[in-house]
């Protein structure tokens, strides 16, 4: 368990029932030897009182811009903090935040602060699915805000649904995360994501059920764990500034651009879903209906995957997926030693909550360590795809430090 020792958290809590739990966090915070100082807003202290916060934090609770010896407490808090994190973050807070409003001293240290920051919303789930808060939300995380999503549950008045505050165990384990050694850092990793769109004429394609939600999960894995990373993807999904990313849409597309980053790369990672087939001659106008049905003829795209493998570069790590629906092992195996990959994540996409378009994953890691003819096999439990993307990265790691990864050391 990563200590936390001297390390200075603000920990703002805003006005929500779950205000309560923050108190645990807290609590947890300071066992593993940091330095928390709460910051309560006035919303907050109508659910917990000031004393307790007091009494478990690292110093005395602070409320407002105007109660402090110093007159400038919000830049104070802000300069020193090594990390700032909101639970809960209430809807009020994330909106004032990703406006750019400083309107209390939490938002205001929230502006005067370079650290990063952590918020764990927590609201009734009509609030936590309205447009403007996931808009706010997907704002900040653009601009490199952490977010420790709400689970499903028991919410305040005895409504049952999603919003409720992250468990004070998983907020803590996403601030040791990101106060942490970063194990990647001077690595540039490539990764592809989403799934290709091969045109049949202007207005139609031949696609995939891939979401891109696996793809961006490792590059934000990554990315937290100190890589420079590059997202070839066909899909606009929320990333972390700070990534690059650049946009594609078919096979050549993506070969293109993946060859092109892979050059000076340590680590790529195919996760998109690649179409195998296209229209040998894509329509220049729109197929009417009144001419017949068409007859479309497809011919094979290139194996970008395959290519990597043939220009890989020593010491440089590829890692392949295979999306199966049946033997499973077998098939990962062929792909591992016909693409040159050192490592392929089989998932058996037929499987309940698994794969396409799926927020958890389950997956079998196949490994070729260098100098071995042997290939080790990792199960990796269903879990959600930011922990299966962890699993991946700890494996690609364990192969340029030469390590020996063990099974139980995943999941
Ligand atoms: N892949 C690729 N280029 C293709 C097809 C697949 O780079 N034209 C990559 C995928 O990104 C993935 C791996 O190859 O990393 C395996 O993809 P998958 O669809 O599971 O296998 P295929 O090689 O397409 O074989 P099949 O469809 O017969 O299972």
């Amino acid at each position: 368990m990563t200590s936390l020792a001297g390390r200075r958290i603000v920990l703002g809590v805003s006005g929500g029932i779950a205000a309560y739990k923050a108190v645990e966090v807290c609590r947890r915070l300071v066992d593993l030897g940091a330095h928390v100082s709460p910051v309560l807003t006035q919303g907050a202290l109508r659910f917990v009182g000031e004393t307790t916060f007091s009494a478990l934090g690292s110093e005395r609770v602070q409320t407002s811009l105007w109660d402090e010896v110093s007159p400038i407490p919000h830049t104070r808090l802000g300069q020193q903090a090594d990390l700032v994190l909101v639970c809960p973050a209430t809807a009020r807070v994330l909106g004032t935040f990703a406006a750019g409003i400083s309107n209390d001293l939490l938002t205001a240290t929230l502006l005067a602060t370079r650290a990063p920051v952590v918020v764990c919303p927590a609201m009734h789930t009509e609030m936590w699915e309205h447009p403007a808060v996931q808009d706010n939300l997907a704002l900040l995380v653009r601009r490199g805000v952490h977010v420790v999503p709400p689970g499903e549950g028991r919410l305040a008045g005895g409504d049952i649904g999603k919003g409720r505050l992250a468990e004070p165990v998983d907020v803590v384990a996403a601030v040791q995360r990101l106060l942490s050694p970063k194990p990647l850092a001077g690595w540039r990793v490539v990764v592809s994501s989403g799934g290709t769109r091969e045109p049949i004429d202007p207005v139609r394609f031949i696609g995939n059920r891939s979401s891109g939600k696996q793809g961006h999960a490792l590059a934000s894995e990554a990315f937290e764990r100190g890589a420079s990373v590059t997202v070839v993807t066909t899909v606009d999904r929320p990333l972390p500034a700070g990534i690059v990313q650049e946009r594609v849409e078919t096979a050549e597309q993506m070969r293109q651009a993946m060859m092109a980053a892979a050059v000076d790369a340590d680590l790529v990672v195919m996760a998109a879903a690649v179409a195998d087939f296209r229209p040998v001659d894509p329509a220049a106008g729109k197929i009417k209906k009144d001419k017949g049905v068409p007859q479309i003829v497809l011919e094979p795209t290139p194996d970008i995957l395959a290519g990597l493998g043939s220009i890989k570069r020593p010491g440089q790590i590829l890692v392949g997926f295979a999306a199966e629906t049946s033997d499973l092992r077998d098939n990962a195996l062929g792909k591992l030693t016909r693409k040159g990959a050192d490592l392929i994540v089989a998932n058996d996409v037929s499987a309940p909550q698994v794969g396409f378009e799926h927020d958890t994953n389950q997956v079998v890691i196949l490994v070729r360590r260098p100098g071995s003819d042997e290939v080790e096999a990792i199960d990796v439990p269903l879990d959600d795809k930011r922990r299966i993307a962890a699993a991946v990265l700890d494996v690609a790691q364990s192969l340029r430090s030469g390590e020996h990864q063990h099974d139980n050391a995943l999941g």
